[in-house]
C-alpha cells in the first residue's frame, strides 16, 4: 500500500510554492513546522524541495505519528517528529530550544488515516464506537456528547458548528431515543439522523452532524485559532504562515487573522483570495473539494523570547510530546 491510500496531501504544489518564498527570504537557518503533520505528505514535498531545510512535525494523534516516522525516515535526522497538539507549540518550541520557525503548516482537516479506519469513529458510513478523537488521551467522546449534553446545547452546536438548519428536530429525536439505549456506536446515530432529516442532496444526511461533533470532541475551533496566534508568536521575520481549511467558518477565522494583522502592520497577505484546488486534483481526490489556503508573511515579528530561550516553567512544560 502506498502512503498516497493513507491521506493524499491536497493542494500540495502550492503549499510548496508558498513555503518555499520564506526559505530565500530570511536569513535564519530554515526550519519548517508542519503543525498536523498527518501522514507527513506536505513535509515529505517540503523535504524533496528544499534540500537545505529541516522539517519540525508535530500531531496530536500517536497512531499516525507511527506512519510519519516511517515514511520520513529516509530523510534522517532533517525530519523531527514530535507529538503535540497545535496549541502546545509555543511551549514545544520553547522546549526544544529550536531557532525561529521560517514556515508554519496548518492542514487543519481530518486524515483520510483517521476517516477510513472505523474503530477510531468518524465515520457515518463504516460502523464504529462513537469516539472521534484525535488526541486518544482527550477525555470527551462523540459519544459522551450525544449522550449527556442537553438538547439544547446539541441543537447549537449541530447548528453552529456543522451549519445544520434541521439542527432543533435532530435533537430532539437524540434526546427521546438515549432514554431508552444510549448512543454507542455510529451507524446507530447516522440511522437516526437519516430517519428524522430524510435524504436530501447528494451528501449523506448526517454529514454535518458529524462534522459538528468532531470538531467539539477535537475543538478545533480553539485549536486553530491557538495555532494563527502561535504563528504571530514564534514564526521568523519573512517567515511564512501557510494554513488549509475545510470549512467555511474556519476560512472566514484566517481571512479575518491575516487581514487583522495586515492592517497592523505584522502579516502581509500573499493569498488576497483563498487558493481552491484545481478540477483535476477535485477528480481525483474528491476530499480535496472543500479546501482552501490562505497564506501571509511575518513582518515585524515581535521578540517575545518564544523560540530560543530558556526561562523556569518551561522545565515543567508539557508538550505532550
Ligand atoms: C488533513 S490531516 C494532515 C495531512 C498531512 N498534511 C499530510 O499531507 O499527510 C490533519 C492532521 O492534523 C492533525 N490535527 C488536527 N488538529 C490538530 C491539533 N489541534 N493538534 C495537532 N494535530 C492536529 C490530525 O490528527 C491529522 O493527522
Amino acid at each position: 500500500m502506498g502512503y498516497d491510500d493513507v491521506h493524499i496531501p491536497v493542494m500540495a504544489r502550492e503549499v510548496v510554492e508558498l513555503l518555499g518564498g520564506s526559505v530565500e527570504a530570511t536569513e535564519s537557518p530554515s526550519l519548517f513546522v508542519d503543525a498536523t503533520l498527518g501522514a507527513g505528505g506536505h513535509t515529505a514535498l517540503l523535504l524533496k524541495e528544499f534540500s537545505s531545510c529541516t522539517v519540525l512535525g508535530t500531531d496530536q494523534d500517536p497512531a499516525i505519528l507511527d506512519v510519519a516516522r516511517e515514511r520520513l525516515k529516509p530523510f534522517g535526522e532533517r525530519a523531527r517528529i514530535e507529538r503535540c497538539r497545535i496549541s502546545g507549540l509555543p511551549r514545544l518550541l520553547r522546549k526544544l530550544r529550536v531557532a525561529r520557525p521560517v514556515g508554519l503548516l496548518m492542514d487543519v482537516g481530518v486524515s483520510s488515516f483517521q476517516l477510513d479506519r472505523p474503530d477510531r469513529g468518524f465515520s457515518f458510513q463504516l460502523d464504529g464506537p462513537l469516539d472521534m478523537r484525535m488526541d486518544p488521551g482527550r477525555e470527551r467522546t462523540a459519544a459522551d456528547i450525544i449522550n449527556r449534553w442537553d438538547e439544547s446545547d446539541l441543537a447549537d452546536l449541530f447548528y453552529f458548528e456543522g451549519g445544520e438548519t434541521r439542527s432543533r428536530p435532530i435533537a430532539k429525536a437524540i434526546v427521546e431515543a438515549r432514554r431508552a439505549t444510549p448512543f454507542r456506536r455510529t451507524l446507530g446515530l447516522a440511522m437516526l439522523v437519516e430517519q428524522v432529516v430524510g435524504r436530501r442532496g447528494k451528501a449523506h444526511p448526517a454529514t454535518k452532524v458529524f462534522q459538528a461533533l468532531r470538531r467539539a470532541v477535537n475543538e478545533e475551533g480553539d485549536e486553530l485559532t491557538a495555532g494563527l496566534n502561535a504563528a504571530g508568536l514564534c514564526l521568523a521575520e519573512g517567515g511564512v504562515l501557510c494554513v488549509i481549511t475545510f470549512h467555511s467558518g474556519e476560512d472566514g477565522v484566517v481571512k479575518r487573522f491575516m487581514g487583522d494583522g495586515a492592517k497592523r502592520g505584522e502579516w502581509k497577505v500573499l493569498t488576497p483570495r483563498p487558493l481552491q484546488p484545481s478540477r483535476d486534483e477535485i477528480r481525483s481526490n474528491p476530499r480535496a473539494r472543500s479546501a482552501r489556503i490562505r497564506a501571509a508573511v511575518r513582518v515585524g515579528a515581535v521578540d517575545l523570547g518564544v523560540a530560543g530561550e530558556h526561562t523556569e516553567d518551561q522545565e515543567s512544560g508539557d508538550s505532550q510530546a
